[in-house]
């Protein structure tokens, strides 16, 4: 048996990743499995975007890159950016990665030093703790509550000893695992509120295009030129174009910090795959209407959640998703009726009933699971039937 590092010795697998890989394998045994644990639009990628990759590798562009991405991909990208969120992006402020995962990968390698810490409200997204452990660094986590809307409250943080040694912040929004949008008020209290704290910002926005009823996204970056020199942003076409599986995705920082991102990349992935920049260059020039149908359809199914689980309102409580594909469900009174788990809840749910959530454990945050809602109309009518039987019964 090999000796493993002591930085992987604790990694465990994605949890979202694990619970799908589990549903998978049921189906491949023949169960009929609707897995609601995903976090990915489960449309296809537009034609004109695969057309787009075809062609590129037809013409040959099926070499190494630029460790950074193709100067066109980050142009785009920075005229893009520089006009939908509202801050000046130049293209050497901009290095293209395998996926957002990446860009927030690399740019924790290249911020944190041994033992500091990174502040994180919690829920949050999965892979946060793992990537800053890599790193490491430890997680602060900055308990965030069902009764404040899941928004970051920084007066509920007051009595809190932020260690000296805290760096920087993460924040998402549109927020995986609720679904929450920060608007521009309480964005700005909690900037300065972390920039009096001298911390750097990590702004997760892969979900930036994905919201409901008129809500809005606001990036950090577009706070101030004072609140853009703090700021990493990151996103991607993953979640907006329905490109999960291509990677491709970006972080916008100032010049020196990419440079060094870009050093790091071309010392471990070289570059994003060649003909998937192209195609994400022809799907950032997509006009509007492709995300808004996207989203209709998305903000459809939000809704007939919604009505389902009026049904629900002895045993679970929510707070109303604005963006993203998830309902983060509290089912703390179902939970401690049975003495189980979110866990054991979940395994019995996917075993049983044949449908797949994500345990609220794994977003830092027990009694909880998460439903995706990026499935079909009929998947999600029958997963109401199952989960009806499973918890009303
Ligand atoms: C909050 C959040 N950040 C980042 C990512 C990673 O996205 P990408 O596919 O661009 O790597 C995800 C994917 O699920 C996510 O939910």
């Amino acid at each position: 048996m090999l000796k493993l590092s002591s930085r992987v010795n604790h990694l465990k697998p994605s949890a979202t990743l694990e619970i799908s890989a589990r549903a998978a394998q049921l189906q491949a045994e023949g169960k009929d499995v609707i897995s609601l644990a995903a976090g990915e639009p489960d449309f296809n990628t537009p034609d004109t975007i695969q057309a787009a990759a075809t062609e590129a590798m037809a013409r040959g562009i099926t070499r190494y890159t630029p460790s950074s991405g193709f100067l066109s991909l980050r142009e785009m990208i920075a005229e893009k950016v520089s006009a939908d969120n509202h801050f000046p992006v130049k293209p050497s402020e901009v290095i293209v990665t395998c996926g957002a995962k990446h860009a927030l990968y690399l740019a924790l390698q290249c911020l944190v030093e041994e033992n500091d810490f990174v502040l994180v409200p919690t829920p949050a997204w999965v892979s946060y703790q793992a990537m800053i452990e890599l790193a490491g660094a430890k997680v602060f986590p900055l308990p965030l509550f069902e009764e404040d809307g899941f928004c970051a409250n920084v007066d509920r943080w007051k009595g809190m000893s932020i260690p000296s040694n805290a760096r920087g912040i993460i924040l998402n929004s549109p927020n995986n695992p609720t679904g929450v949008v920060t608007d521009r008020k309480q964005l700005t209290r909690l900037v300065s509120w972390a920039l009096q704290r001298n911390l750097w910002i990590l702004a997760d926005e892969v979900y930036e295009k994905i919201l409901y009823e008129g809500a809005t996204h606001t990036s950090v970056a577009s706070l101030g030129p004072e609140v853009a020199a703090h700021t990493i942003t990151v996103s991607s076409v993953s979640k907006t174009y329905a490109m999960t599986g291509w990677r491709v995705g970006w972080a916008i920082a100032s010049e020196p910090l990419i440079k060094k991102m870009s050093a790091l990349a071309s010392q471990s992935t070289s570059n994003v795959t060649s003909f998937a920049q192209v195609a994400a260059t022809t799907a950032l020039k997509l006009p509007h209407s492709y995300i808004d149908d996207m989203v209709k359809i998305f903000e459809r199914r939000r809704n007939y959640c919604l009505e389902r689980l009026q049904k629900f309102t002895n045993v679970v409580t929510f707070v109303k998703p604005q963006g993203a594909f998830y309902f983060f469900l509290n089912i703390n009174k179902w939970l401690s009726d049975k003495k189980m788990s979110d866990l054991e809840f979940c395994k019995l749910l996917l075993e049983e009933a044949h449908v797949g959530m994500v345990p609220g454990a794994a977003f830092g945050q027990t009694n909880y699971v998460r439903m995706s809602y990026a499935t079909s109309d009929d998947n999600l009518k029958r997963a109401f039937d199952r989960l009806e039987a499973f918890m009303l019964k």
